[in-house]
């Protein structure tokens, strides 16, 4: 009888187990698979726009298979078309330039699996992706250009501005050169005397800056960085060519990362426009809605502020970037 019993709650206990691991199996299975390349970690803004779109698919329940193209257009490629082959459910990717992606997205249409970007744009037929989710990147040249044509509203003689662009041929290298440049334009005394690309990272922001400082007879007044892990990289540069960054040369550059407001606090960067890179719940339920036949917008643009030195320190705390 003693066996009896036991057999038939061992007999329980294993159905319950296959039970659970079935359950288990069938909502891995039925888990919607997103394929996502990212551009690589070449800044402080792209890890926290890595780590929102991690923490984002782990917490929607979201089977993300995440590749990293080392800022390297034709990894991307090659992801994306792993990714087809895998048949994942959505492909989302932030491409590292703008041009070059017809062929791997008319791949994408053909094999059905509809594609959303994030962060950059592509210049390529709208019909070959369902949905943008990136920042206004014309918009933030514009404030940068506003923020030093306020700056040197009084100025009677030529403001020498020095530019840092970022990574060529990219969306938000080509923006924000654009919406800087248009506002500058309609001020004679501000004049862009040296422009460069420094890859959008510390390292090449730090040497192009030396180089600028070197061949310069000049004074520089200003530097406009496309983003904020350049103008920290050209700060090391300008101390070490012994001028005072924030008092005796401006600094204004793009993203209001945790680095450019501590820059701010210590008086060496005057003012950031932020780029905001935590997008990962709004990918997550765009590819949730997508998965359901659910039309997503065709533009979903980030809302973002500028902040400057005088203010940082009361912001810093509530930064989560
Ligand atoms: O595409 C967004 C830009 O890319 C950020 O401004 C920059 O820091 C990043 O590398």
């Amino acid at each position: 009888m003693m066996k009896q019993t036991r057999r038939i709650l061992l007999g329980l206990a294993a159905s319950t187990l296959a039970l659970v691991a079935g359950c288990a199996r069938q909502e891995k299975d039925e888990r919607i698979v997103l394929g996502f390349s990212q551009i690589g970690a070449e800044s402080e803004w792209r890890t926290a726009n890595t780590e929102s779109i991690k923490s984002a698919a782990a917490t929607m329940g979201i089977d993300l298979r995440f590749a990293d193209a080392q800022q390297k257009q034709e990894n991307q490629i090659k992801a994306i078309r792993s990714f087809i082959a895998q048949r994942v459910d959505v492909i989302a990717f932030s491409p590292v330039v703008e041009t070059g992606w017809d062929t791997v997205l008319q791949e994408a249409k053909a094999a059905k699996i509809p594609v959303i970007l994030t962060d950059r744009s592509v210049t390529a037929d709208p019909s070959l992706y369902v949905g943008f989710i990136g920042s206004d990147f014309v918009e933030e040249g514009r404030k940068a250009g506003r923020w030093v044509a306020e700056r040197f509203k009084d100025a009677t003689s030529d403001v020498n501005i020095v530019e840092l662009q970022g990574t060529v041929g990219a969306g938000p290298a080509i923006d924000r050169k654009k919406g800087f440049e248009e506002i500058i334009s309609a001020y004679p005394h501000l004049k862009i005397i040296r422009s460069q690309s420094g890859d959008f990272t510390r390292a090449k922001g730090k040497e192009v800056m030396e180089a600028f400082l070197k061949a310069e007879t000049r004074k520089i007044h200003v530097l406009y960085a496309h983003n904020d892990d350049m103008a920290i990289g050209a700060i090391q540069a300008i101390e070490e060519a012994g001028i005072k960054p924030g008092s005796e040369l401006l600094i204004v550059s793009i993203d209001a990362v945790k680095g450019a407001f501590e820059a701010m606090i210590a008086g060496k960067l005057n003012a950031t426009i932020e780029c905001n890179p935590l997008i990962g719940p709004q990918l997550m339920t765009s590819v949730a809605q997508v998965v359901a036949g659910q039309p997503i917008p065709k533009r979903i643009v980030v809302q973002e502020e500028v902040f400057t030195m005088e203010t940082a320190k009361q912001h810093i705390q509530s930064r989560k970037y």
